[in-house]
C-alpha cells in the first residue's frame, strides 16, 4: 500500500534520480584526480659513478590502495619497472618491506598514505645500512649479529617421555612482547649507538632477542648467553634513547628488553 502510495505521489523517482546524482557525484570524484608526489631514493649499483638521487612520482590516490606499499607497487607496476624494493606479506608480518617513510623506519604494508596531496611523502631505506640498490638495504651484519646470539633452544637434559619441553602458563606469559618481534631491523636502524658502533654494538632488535632466550624457563644456556653480552660493547652501547621502542611498527618495546638483561647483568 506504501509503495504504491509512494510510487503515485513521485517518491521513487525522487529516489531514484537521487542515486543518479551521487553516482554522477562518484564519476566527477574519479575523473578530477588526486594526484600525490612520492619522492623516492634511487641508486644503482650498476652505475656506481651516478650519484644517489631523489626521484618523483605522481599517483593518482583515487586509483590507489591506502598504503604506501600500495603506491610503490603501482609505481613499479605502471611508471618504472626498475624501482627496486622488498616486499612478501604485505600484512606486516614478514618484515621485508621496512623503510623510512616520512623521517620514520617502518613497513611500507602498515603505513598509511596522507591524503594530503599537497604534502610531498619522501621515502628512503632504512638510514645508516650499506644499500644493495633503491629501497634495498643490505641486512648482511645484522642477520649475522642475530645468528650471534644463537637464538634457539640450548638444553642438556630431555623430557623423559621424549616429547616437549613443558614450560608454566606464567613463564609462557614471560615472552610475550618479545616473540613477535619479525626482525625488520626498522629499531635496530633507528637507534644511533647502532648508527655509530654496529660493527660491535648488537643493536636493539637482536638484543631484544637475547633478552628472549634469557628469559625462555626451557633454556640452560643462560650462564653462556649473559657472558657473551658482558663487554663494553655488545650491550652497554645502549644509552636508553628510546628511538627504537618509539619506530617499532608492531609496538613492541625493545628498549624495556635491554634495561632488563642490564638489570639481569647487574645483580649476577
Ligand atoms: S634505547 Fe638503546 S637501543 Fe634503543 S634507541 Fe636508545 S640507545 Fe638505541
Ligand atoms: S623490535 Fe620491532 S622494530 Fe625491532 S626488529 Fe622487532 S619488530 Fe622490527
Ligand atoms: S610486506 Fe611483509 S611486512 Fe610489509
Amino acid at each position: 500500500m506504501y509503495r504504491t502510495l509512494a510510487r503515485l505521489n513521485g517518491f521513487a523517482p525522487l529516489k531514484q534520480s537521487l542515486v543518479h546524482s551521487r553516482t554522477l557525484a562518484t564519476e566527477a570524484a574519479a575523473a578530477s584526480p588526486r594526484l600525490k608526489t612520492f619522492k623516492i631514493y634511487r641508486w644503482n649499483p650498476d652505475t656506481p659513478e651516478v650519484e644517489p638521487k631523489m626521484q618523483s612520482y605522481e599517483v593518482d590516490l583515487n586509483k590507489c590502495g591506502p598504503m604506501i606499499l600500495d603506491a610503490i607497487l603501482k609505481i613499479k607496476n605502471e611508471q618504472d619497472s626498475t624501482l627496486t624494493f622488498r616486499r612478501s606479506c604485505r600484512e606486516g608480518i614478514c618484515g621485508s618491506c621496512a623503510m623510512n617513510i616520512g623521517g620514520r623506519n617502518t613497513l611500507a604494508c602498515l603505513c598509511r598514505i596522507d591524503t594530503n596531496t599537497a604534502k610531498e611523502e619522501k621515502i628512503y631505506p632504512l638510514p645508516h645500512m650499506y644499500i644493495v640498490r633503491d629501497l634495498v638495504p643490505d641486512l648482511t651484519h645484522f642477520y649475522k649479529q642475530y645468528k650471534s646470539i644463537q637464538p634457539y633452544l640450548q638444553r642438556e637434559s630431555h623430557p623423559a617421555d621424549g616429547r616437549e619441553n613443558l614450560q608454566s602458563i606464567e613463564d609462557r606469559a614471560k615472552l610475550d612482547g618479545l616473540y613477535e618481534c619479525i626482525l625488520c631491523a626498522c629499531c635496530s636502524t633507528s637507534c644511533p649507538s647502532y648508527w655509530w658502533n654496529q660493527q660491535e654494538y648488537l643493536g636493539p632488535a637482536v638484543l631484544m632477542q637475547a633478552y628472549r632466550w634469557l628469559i625462555d624457563s626451557r633454556d640452560e644456556a643462560t650462564k653462556f648467553r649473559k657472558e657473551m653480552l658482558q663487554n663494553s660493547m655488545s650491550l652497554y652501547r645502549c644509552h636508553t634513547i628510546m628511538n627504537c621502542s618509539r619506530t617499532c611498527p608492531k609496538g613492541l618495546n625493545p628498549g624495556l628488553a635491554i634495561a632488563e638483561i642490564k638489570k639481569q647483568l647487574a645483580f649476577d
